[in-house]
């Protein structure tokens, strides 16, 4: 299959987007001529593309109709024009469209606390600001370690659930895009819906749809509060689509088409990404034996010479601009230190410092996540508050982001696993798969999401702490001690708007 779509220069400004795209030679009218399955918006940066591999969406799929109590579908929380994640704009628009009413605001975790009022504009602040949706986790009983409360900005952050009388956290996190799951290494940001293990070629297919259905069964009850499960048919409609489902940039403002000129970006491209569980893995796990290259990311290596249609000249800069960022998001140094799950790491000595790229996480060619299930603890679910905080390079990386103002937790009873034998205490804002399974070697550790359609779905990290790009280069820079120019740091914002 090969697509072949030119985009005008006439949608340079989104306000007069009237862009018109075309088979090459074509020209005629944008929506006459988009190839069945694919749709388009404007976004901070272009165009995000999201394209079903199955033609054109049935919108009497499950996944956009109302299965629980309280009027939310999936679709509620995953919107194509926001790579099938949601922003704060969004949220806000319809807060005031709805005046608090829309199902979105539901108390049960569209609010900061499941008691608020849906005309209490306030106590939807994480939402409003910042796109957070509450997770209520429950500590699970025979956890490793003790939790306390320190802050408390809403009063609900810690407390026995009425309905399952289980002492449960509250944390606070964004919405996954449901598009590229075919490729997932593990589902949720803390793992805790990867029931069956996604890390060998010959299951990973059955396994995930084993995954999906189980969390599209949890999202229904929970987020939608289903009082019974969906049906199995219902499941697999959501299921199906989701596993269809493809999203990527596909075209930006200043280089244009995004698949021009030998260039592999978009949704379309996407869906025939190789992939298998361990491709390209960092600790050398490759079941193809295959050694692990940093040079992770080549959708833009035509770019870097590129001998640019005539055409085209002016937007010869903005390409030269992103291959030059993807070059550094698979080479630029850093100096890795403090991350549980990598300088703790036994199968890597433990290091306390050693040396790596963005693509030593984010390992998965032209994709972006880890390609085998690796939780980490990069920081960003620290507290910048100094005296919850003892490392200075995560204060300091911290401090360049927009940290919504979220609970801190007092952990004790563990061990630190940076010094054998030492007990500590920490703060943090939220203990991602510690609160799965209980152990302190877990603590604050995420997974790397999928790095693609980042332009339509600001802010980013679980938390939301990253308001754009710019800042998280900014944490980037800081955290690993990257010593990045002003233009190497446009060039990398450059390449991350067009994934
Ligand atoms: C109220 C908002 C909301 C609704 C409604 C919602 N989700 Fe989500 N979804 C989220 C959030 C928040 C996360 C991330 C939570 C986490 O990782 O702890 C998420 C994560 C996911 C993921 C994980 C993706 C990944 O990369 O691991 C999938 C799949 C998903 N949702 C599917 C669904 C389906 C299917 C439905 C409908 C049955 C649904 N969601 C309804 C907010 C929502
Ligand atoms: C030590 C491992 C590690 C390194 C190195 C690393 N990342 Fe990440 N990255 C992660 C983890 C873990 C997350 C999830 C953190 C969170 O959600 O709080 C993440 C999240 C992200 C996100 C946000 C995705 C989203 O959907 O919110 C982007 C973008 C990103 N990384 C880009 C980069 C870039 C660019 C570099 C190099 C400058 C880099 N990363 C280096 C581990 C790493």
């Amino acid at each position: 299959m090969n697509w072949t779509i030119s985009i005008g220069r006439w949608g340079t400004t989104l306000a007069s987007a009237t862009v018109l795209i075309g088979w090459v030679g074509g020209g005629a009218a944008f929506s006459a001529q988009l190839p069945s399955g694919l749709t388009i918006a404007p976004d901070e940066a272009g165009f995000i593309g999201t394209y079903n591999i199955n033609g054109a969406v049935d919108p009497a799929n499950m996944f956009f109709q109302r299965l629980g109590s309280n009027g939310r579908s999936c679709s509620t929380c995953h919107l194509a024009e926001a790579a099938m994640s949601f922003t704060p704009q969004h949220a806000r628009r319809l807060y005031e469209e709805s005046r608090g009413s829309d199902p979105l605001f539901a108390a049960v975790d569209g609010a900061n606390c499941s008691t608020v009022a849906p005309r209490d504009r306030a106590g939807h602040s994480l939402l409003l600001k910042n796109g957070l949706i509450r997770i209520p986790m429950p500590v699970p009983v025979n956890a490793e370690f003790a939790i306390a409360v320190v802050h408390d900005p809403y009063g609900c952050a810690l407390q026995v659930d009425l309905k399952t009388q289980l002492l449960t956290a509250s944390v606070y996190r964004r919405p996954l895009p449901t598009a590229n799951l075919a490729f997932l290494s593990a589902v949720m940001f803390d793992g805790r819906e990867t029931i069956a293990p996604l890390t060998r070629a010959d299951t990973a297919t059955a396994n995930l749809r084993v995954d999906l259905m189980h969390q599209a069964a949890d999202a229904t009850l929970n987020h939608a509060q289903a009082s019974t499960a969906p049906t199995d048919v219902q499941l697999n409609s959501i299921v199906d689509f989701e596993l269809a489902n493809y999203t990527g940039q596909l075209w930006d403002r200043e280089a244009g088409l995004l698949s021009a000129s030998g260039a592999q970006g978009g949704p379309i491209l996407l869906s025939e990404q190789l992939y298998y569980p361990g491709i390209n893995d960092t600790l050398g796990a490759d079941p193809n034996g295959i050694a692990f290259t940093p040079v992770s990311m080549t959708l833009y290596a035509p770019w870097e010479q590129s001998t640019v249609h005539r055409r085209d000249n002016d937007r010869a800069e903005a390409r030269a601009e992103i291959a030059a960022g993807e070059k550094l998001f698979n080479s630029a140094p850093m100096t890795i230190s403090n991350v549980r799950g990598l300088n703790d790491n036994a199968a890597l000595n433990k290091p306390t410092t050693f040396a790596g790229t963005c693509a030593t996480c984010h390992d998965t060619p032209n994709i972006g996540h880890h390609s085998l299930p690796l939780p980490l603890d990069i920081g960003t679910g620290h507290s910048s508050n100094a005296n919850y905080e003892s490392d200075p390079l995560i204060a300091a990386a911290l401090n360049e982001l927009s940290l919504p103002d979220l609970p801190v937790f007092l952990i004790s009873g563990c061990q630190n696993p940076f010094a054998q034998g030492q007990a500590e205490s920490f703060y943090t804002t939220d203990p991602g798969r510690a609160l799965v399974t209980g152990h302190c070697a877990d603590f604050n550790r995420v997974k790397g999401p999928i790095l693609r359609g980042l332009a339509a779905r600001a802010p980013y990290f679980h938390n939301g702490a990253a308001a754009n790009l710019q800042e998280l280069v900014n944490f980037y820079n800081r955290r690993f001690d990257m010593a990045l120019s002003d233009d190497q740091k446009r060039a990398l914002v450059a390449f991350l708007n067009a994934l």
